[in-house]
């Protein structure tokens, strides 16, 4: 049987538009991921769908007098567009809300309460008398017990990253009417975290799990693994895997009415559900693709959600027994934008679908852009100067201008039949060396997780034709030197169709355009390693891969922020 790949992206609240900061923590580079993947032959299932459930829908719904059945279903299809328009490309994009997926939640819930994972605890919750709800830990705001922080939320203090529980806030107040909350007896069911620490600890430190080695934690970024330890070392506790809310999978247990799972238990099961959706549609058996000896789960998510998908989701697959875990988390840091953080309610973000408006046509301008500034390590700053330069002197300066120029050259001199090859200097057999050998690094990076020494590997196979192309100035030699002249038009086309196949995943509408210009239709990551073009081969007239965007452009983005 050979290997396959489950890649997930962390599930996004259907209670909003997305925006950059979400597409370049957990959406991206799962996609430059998953396409390179693709690109090399793997068998790579590409996982998402909408979180519709959790009490930040309900209040969304409150406010916007609707019902959350009515803000998901917006919100779905407008999120699931804005990501087929900007070439994300997921096998399937399901949802929560469906009967399958409460179906598949409920099932596993029953499962691990069979199995005794669960223990069920009465204690006193916050409660809003006006709203006449128990508070969701987000809707608790109050003083971080650690730093002293004003404004810590129930769940984490977001100054100095410390978890807590609502009943650690130092003055707590409810954000639902602004007022002190009661407390009030309720019922839940506990997940005793403490109870899985062996072997968890073994799994994250030593990448060893039930005596087998599983991965090797030197893969995983040192972010992730610091903030697992410190979880662990912290001491792992209980924590409630229900709470009282009237949307969401119903906890499947008699007498448990008006409760519901939470999001730990509800949204990465979402991925299962999503994989069974899509086994369905697709005639194939979604097991192969969680429970096989060989595969290798994936999840992409943003750094906020990396104790959730580290420790509480994998004591979840374990204790149900037969699921794989995740071979790699890797989260990636946040994305600030103009040197400040993303802020929906200050409207300090870029809208997806607002950026696919106003840039028609420029979605790898984006993708470029997040790409190279990928939070991968610690938070980095996306600007619209450095958008704007990013494509200006890269995009348009670099890898447009190389293949505008061998394009035009080739129609020019030779009506578009590809030229021969004669005699190769050192330079050119140099050239054709970086050909060679640059998809091969570029592979070991995306392995690797490193998608911005990825993509700039592969811009410098562009930089590398340009210069080639400055150097040996083809132009110039067309009327005393024919063969030379065609010997080097040669050599750069077979860098640019190689491009044809490298820029894909990171910037996949271009690299189409490429194959069309050059008239080929390989994709397979390792034809990249060859010389694909022979010569005669007819290729098209040169259209530019890339426009300039102007000053103008640039003011007007800023001017629509805040
Ligand atoms: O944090 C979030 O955005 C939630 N919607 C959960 C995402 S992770 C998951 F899907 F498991
Ligand atoms: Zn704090």
């Amino acid at each position: 049987m050979s290997k396959k790949y489950t890649v997930t992206s962390a599930l996004p609240y259907a209670n909003g538009p997305l925006h950059i900061g979400h597409i370049a923590g957990a959406y991206l580079p799962a996609d430059i991921y998953v396409r390179y993947r693709k690109a090399n032959g793997d068998d790579v299932l590409f996982i998402c769908g909408s979180d519709e459930h959790g009490a930040a829908i309900t209040l969304r719904a409150k406010k916007d007098g609707v019902s959350p059945q009515e803000i998901v279903d917006k919100y779905h299809s407008i999120n699931k567009k804005a990501f087929a328009d900007l070439g994300i490309k997921f096998d399937i994009f399901h949802r929560t809300s469906s009967e399958l997926h409460h179906q598949t939640a409920s099932e596993y819930f029953k499962n691990l309460e069979e199995k005794e994972v669960f223990t069920q605890k009465t204690s006193e919750q916050f409660f809003d008398e006006e709203h006449q709800q128990f508070l969701a830990d987000r809707y608790i705001t109050g003083d971080c017990p650690k730093c002293y922080a004003v404004g810590a939320y129930g769940d984490q203090c977001e100054k100095c990253g410390s978890a807590l529980s609502p009943s650690e806030l130092k003055n707590p107040i409810s954000t639902l009417s602004g007022k002190t909350p009661i407390m009030k007896t309720t019922s839940h069911w506990y997940l005793p975290m403490q109870k899985h620490e062996a072997w968890l600890k073994k799994w994250i430190e030593e990448g060893v799990l039930d005596d087998k080695k599983h991965h090797d934690p030197k893969t995983w970024r040192s972010q992730v693994l610091g903030q697992c330890k410190a979880w662990i070392d912290g001491g792992l506790q209980e924590r409630a895997m229900t709470r009282d809310l009237d949307w969401g999978v119903k906890v499947p247990v008699e007498g448990a009415d008006g409760k519901v799972l939470y999001v730990w238990l509800d949204a990465p099961i979402g991925y299962i559900s999503a994989t069974k959706q899509w086994a369905i549609e697709n005639g194939q058996d979604w097991k192969s693709y969680w429970q096989g000896d060989d595969v290798e789960l994936v999840h992409f998510i943003g750094k906020d959600n990396i104790v959730f998908h580290c420790i509480i989701f994998p004591i979840i697959l374990h204790a149900h027994g037969n699921y794989v875990l995740p071979t790699n988390v890797p989260a990636n840091e946040f994305l600030n934008l103009e040197g400040e953080k993303l802020s929906t309610s200050r409207n300090w973000a870029i809208w997806l679908h607002q950026y696919i408006k106003d840039f028609k046509n420029q979605q790898d301008v984006l993708r470029y852009a997040l790409c190279a500034t990928s939070p991968e390590t610690k938070d980095t700053d996306f600007t619209w100067k450095d958008f704007q330069a990013r494509n200006n002197s890269e995009l348009v300066g670099i890898l447009g201008n190389f293949v505008n120029r061998v394009v035009v050259l080739t129609n020019k001199y030779w009506g578009g039949k590809v030229p021969r090859q004669r005699e190769l200097t050192t330079y050119d057999k140099e050239v054709l060396q970086a050909l060679k050998n640059t998809p091969v690094k570029i592979g070991e990076s995306i392995e690797r997780y490193k998608f911005r020494e990825a993509l700039s590997d592969m811009m410098s196979l562009a930089r590398l034709g340009n210069k080639y192309l400055a150097d040996t100035e083809p132009w110039k030699l067309k009327k005393t030197d024919e063969e030379r002249t065609q010997t080097i038009i040669n050599v750069a086309l077979q860098l640019a169709a190689s491009l044809s196949i490298l820029s894909k995943p990171f910037l996949p509408f271009t690299a189409e355009k490429l194959a069309v210009m050059l008239n080929i239709s390989e994709t397979a990551w390792e034809q990249s390693t060859k010389q694909l073009l022979s010569a005669n081969h007819q290729i098209e007239k040169a259209s530019l891969l890339f426009d300039r965007i102007e000053d103008e452009q640039i003011e007007s983005q800023l001017a629509k922020l805040g």
